[in-house]
């Protein structure tokens, strides 16, 4: 997506040129301007600039997705009686409440819900959307309670904590899937291509006040400690021998 030129000066003034022009292939003197001490490696892994709304929130789907599988071997551990450690819980937890809940769904929530309904498209779906949001943080509030190992030492507790993962992980599936095949590809109908392109700014900067220069790779590198800790993160592992 092509951005203003300010923009790009920004970008150039902040030093985030290197991922800048990650996504800028056309122009060919770029390798040259890139920083002293920035080398290709890093281009490669700090893609942050210049995504699109539906893709910035898209991918941010995919750390929900990444929890929700985390929450889904949490949930199968304690039905079958097994330990997790309480510690990637309490962390799958704050990440679903810092990065999901007080980020993607307030940008949800403050620059994509009213539009629809100002346009009076899709406000059907943008209601339940928006009550799922609230029961969601009322789960996660319950889920954070419960993230303590003294607290799950009883089978009731135990037994709680397993109906609010279920509860969660039931509800997000089908709402971030609603997202991103119907409310986000309707973006543009309710946006001038202005609007879409000052709304992309305004979720990358946010994004970097909220969690610093790494900012969503950031974000994922956590959730993969998670994985590693909990004993999920190789992916190969899921691949059915066949
Ligand atoms: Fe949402
Ligand atoms: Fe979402």
């Amino acid at each position: 997506m092509k951005r203003p030129r300010e923009r790009r000066e920004f970008l150039l003034e902040a030093g985030l040129l290197v991922a800048a022009t990650a996504s800028l292939p056309t122009e060919a003197s770029t390798a040259q301007k890139v920083p002293a001490g920035k080398d290709a490696k890093e281009i490669h892994e700090n893609p942050t600039e210049d995504v699109s709304p539906p893709e910035d929130l898209m991918r941010e789907h995919g750390v929900l997705n990444r929890i929700l599988l985390i929450y889904g071997e949490i949930l199968q551990r304690l039905n079958t009686g097994k330990d997790f450690p309480v510690e990637v819980l309490a962390g799958a937890a704050g990440i679903i409440r810092n990065f999901i809940e007080d980020y993607h769904e307030k940008l949800e929530e403050d620059h994509l819900f009213p539009r629809f309904e100002q346009a009076g498209k899709l406000v059907d779906l943008v209601r339940v959307l928006r009550q799922q949001h609230q029961a969601g943080r009322r789960l996660t509030a319950s889920i954070q309670a419960r993230a303590s190992a003294s607290t799950l030492s009883t089978a009731a507790e135990r037994k709680a904590l397993a109906t609010d993962l279920d509860l969660f992980v039931r509800m997000y599936r089908p709402h971030e899937a609603r997202e991103d095949t119907i409310l986000f590809p309707a973006i543009r109908s309710v946006v001038s291509a202005h609007e879409f392109d000052v709304m992309g700014d305004q979720f990358e900067d946010k994004e970097h006040a909220l969690f610093g220069k790494a900012g969503f790779e950031g974000v994922v590198e956590r959730v993969a400690g998670l994985e590693r800790t909990l004993g999920i993160y190789e992916l190969a592992q899921f691949t059915p021998k066949v």
